[in-house]
């Protein structure tokens, strides 16, 4: 194992040892399979009790699939989704929406991660023309891939204009956990008239596992899982999970009756706040987006990227201008961002600018 400290991805850690524990806690004995077993069926009560009597839980093996299916769930193939330019489920998912739907993106310019109502206003062309894929939903990222956050009101916008043309509207959630605490509002009133979501356990300190939310009745979607192989036939170590992700570290300390969740979030999003106000110090970088989530989005001068690369794994995000990405974990420290930053300020003084 490398002991390379990463700021390159919540990917990139490993799993929560309260979650490991729960793996383990449920590793007993036998149990009915493909979810009819007693764990999964407390899960999908546990995802009603936070998001709402009408939310249905399916669970997945990764975060494409949740996409691809939660969506797959409300389009037909003739029909096209609007999306951000920078979304995942556009440059990251190796065109699975297109290929596994049939469906057309249209993609949305996002500079700061968000698309706005007036271009989706502007995207409804051609409604009822044969030869146009028909628009039929709009899927938003939150918190977005470049690490911001829809507001509420922002959040609104985009569901009247949803409403308004008659579209679903689908969130990409696979950092789903950081909207309620940031907003400070419940995951219900969040996915108020929101179709589907797909909540994020991997990168939230799950060993794997994803969690497709659908709000109203859909009797089709346990047959496209099933047909899309993202059926788990142990479902009960993913649903476990979960149960342990929405309950608080100690059932004993009232300190630390937060649910986990709360607990990751909290720490990530300080963390990265803190990694923001560090870097803000500096003067030969600059912070590119606003801190919302657990990541810090920041241009660092070019000669220093691969020095520093040797010591902190971090991603470029775009290669034209040096924007880097730093993201913070559920077991990211103060002290690995102070490492980092005794290092970016060694690697400075060996590498000044004037040089190159
Ligand atoms: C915003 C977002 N959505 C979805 C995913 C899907 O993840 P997976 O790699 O599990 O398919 C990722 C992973 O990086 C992501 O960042």
């Amino acid at each position: 194992m490398s002991n390379l400290i990463s700021l390159g991805s919540d990917n990139h850690s490993g799993v929560h040892p309260f979650i490991l524990q729960s793996i383990h806690d449920c590793n007993e004995g036998h149990t009915p399979s493909y979810g009819t077993d007693p764990l999964t069926i407390k899960a999908k009560s546990v995802f009603k009790n936070h998001f709402g009597p009408k939310a249905q839980a399916f669970f997945v093996f990764n975060g494409t699939a949740a996409n691809v299916l939660a969506l797959k769930s409300l389009v037909k193939s003739y029909q096209a989704i609007i999306c951000a330019e920078d979304s995942h489920l556009n440059i990251d998912e190796c065109g699975a929406p297109e290929n596994q739907i049939g469906c057309k993106l249209i993609k949305l310019p996002s500079p700061d991660g968000k698309i706005k109502p007036i271009d989706i206003e502007k995207s409804m062309i051609r409604q009822g023309d044969q030869h146009y894929s028909q628009v039929a939903a709009v899927s938003i990222t939150q918190p977005t891939e470049l690490g911001t956050m829809y507001s509420l009101q922002e959040l609104n916008d985009i569901k009247t204009v949803c409403k308004k043309h008659k579209l679903k509207l689908h969130i990409d959630g696979a950092r789903f956990i950081y909207a309620p605490y940031y907003l400070k509002c419940s995951f219900e009133t969040l996915c108020q008239d929101v179709d589907a979501l797909s909540f994020g356990g991997t990168k939230n300190g799950l060993l794997f596992g994803e969690a497709v939310i659908l709000f109203n009745k859909n009797a089709d979607f346990k047959y496209l899982r099933k047909q899309s192989m993202q059926l788990p036939s142990k479902m009960r170590f993913l649903a476990n999970q979960f149960i342990h992700l929405f309950s608080p570290l100690s059932k004993n300390e009232p300190s630390t009756l937060e649910p986990l969740y709360l607990t990751i979030a909290k720490n990530s999003h300080q963390l990265a706040k803190y990694l923001e106000e560090k870097l803000c110090n500096i003067e030969e970088l600059s912070i590119t987006q606003p801190v919302q989530a657990n990541s810090v989005f920041v241009k660092i001068p070019q000669p220093w990227i691969k020095p520093l690369r040797e010591k902190f794994f971090f991603y470029v995000w775009n290669e034209a201008n040096f924007e880097c990405r730093l993201m913070l974990s559920f077991d990211s420290t103060k002290k690995h961002i102070e490492d980092f930053i005794d290092h970016l300020n060694n690697v400075k003084s060996h590498h000044p600018l004037g040089d190159c």
